[in-house]
């Protein structure tokens, strides 16, 4: 049975930047990697679209579906005790209007019982991110580098505009957004956003200035291949080990050494 009282709230984070502790989340799409993080004291865990790049194997995180949003998010929400789980609006979700928005949002929290949302946009999304927060829908905004707009950015590129920046978290915290993501805007930039709002600032690729880190799970466990960007560290080589061991296990059925006397049934 789940304990309100020991789970994180948009309030603990709110105590935690004042008291400037370090705010940690990551991403899970499953219930294992769920339970993993939640047992390792990771404070929010983030069911982000990035699924469609990391899980579905797909170059942008443009065709993610709410359904998807869903699958994900419900089984990751019933993997956790402590930690606050956020799940993304897809594209084009917050581009559609407030009151669709809204109702995709609830539809979201209803279905996963997932404890906020996180979409993409500042000064753009400022009516509809007032709306779901009225609605009782806590919401995080994510700007700097935005991938759902990554057509129209040209690209995963560093986002340097800090007129922009300052004026995206601002209509943030005016809307009533509980937090702050940046992606990927030199540190200085970030640092000036997290001294001059309320709001904790959670950064990726955004220095070390923020109130708290987000990165991607497989990026950061080395579990997947291909192209990793600059700012994540790799805190482990999963995918490495999970090789040997699958080849071992091969040779080992090739050889009939597997299975052995204790792993057989008398
Ligand atoms: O979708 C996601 O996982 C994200 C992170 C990159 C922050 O938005």
């Amino acid at each position: 049975m789940d304990s309100p009282a020991s789970r994180v709230t948009v309030k603990t984070l709110q105590n935690m930047k004042q008291k400037g502790q370090p705010i940690t989340m990551l991403t899970a799409y499953d219930f294992p990697t769920a339970q993993l993080l939640d047992e390792s004291g990771i404070d929010c865990i983030l069911v982000g679209d990035s699924l469609g790049m990391v899980v579905q194997g797909k170059t942008t995180t443009v065709p993610v579906t709410v359904e998807e949003m869903i699958y994900h998010g419900e089984m990751v929400t019933r993997a956790t005790r402590r930690a606050m789980v956020i799940v993304d609006l897809p594209f084009p979700v917050g581009q559609l209007g407030v009151t669709h928005t809204v109702s995709v949002a609830a539809e979201i929290m209803k279905k996963t019982q997932c404890h906020g949302v996180k979409m993409e946009g500042g000064h753009q999304q400022s009516d509809s991110i007032r709306a779901m927060v009225d609605a009782g829908i806590p919401t995080i905004a994510h700007i700097g580098l935005r991938p759902q707009s990554v057509h129209a950015l040209g690209g995963y590129r560093v986002q340097r505009n800090g007129e922009q920046l300052l004026a995206d978290a601002k209509a943030a915290v005016d809307a009533g957004a509980f937090a702050v993501l940046i992606e990927c805007v030199p540190a200085d930039l970030a640092e000036q956003v997290t001294q001059s709002i309320a709001i904790p600032t959670i950064g990726i690729g955004a220095g070390k200035g923020c109130d708290g880190q987000v990165l991607v799970t497989n990026d950061m466990l080395g579990w997947n291949s291909g192209y990793v960007p600059k700012f994540v560290r790799q805190f482990a080589d999963l995918r490495s080990q999970a090789t040997r061991a699958v080849e071992r296990y091969r040779e080992e059925v090739k050889q009939r050494t597997f299975p052995g006397p204790d792993e057989s049934m008398k």
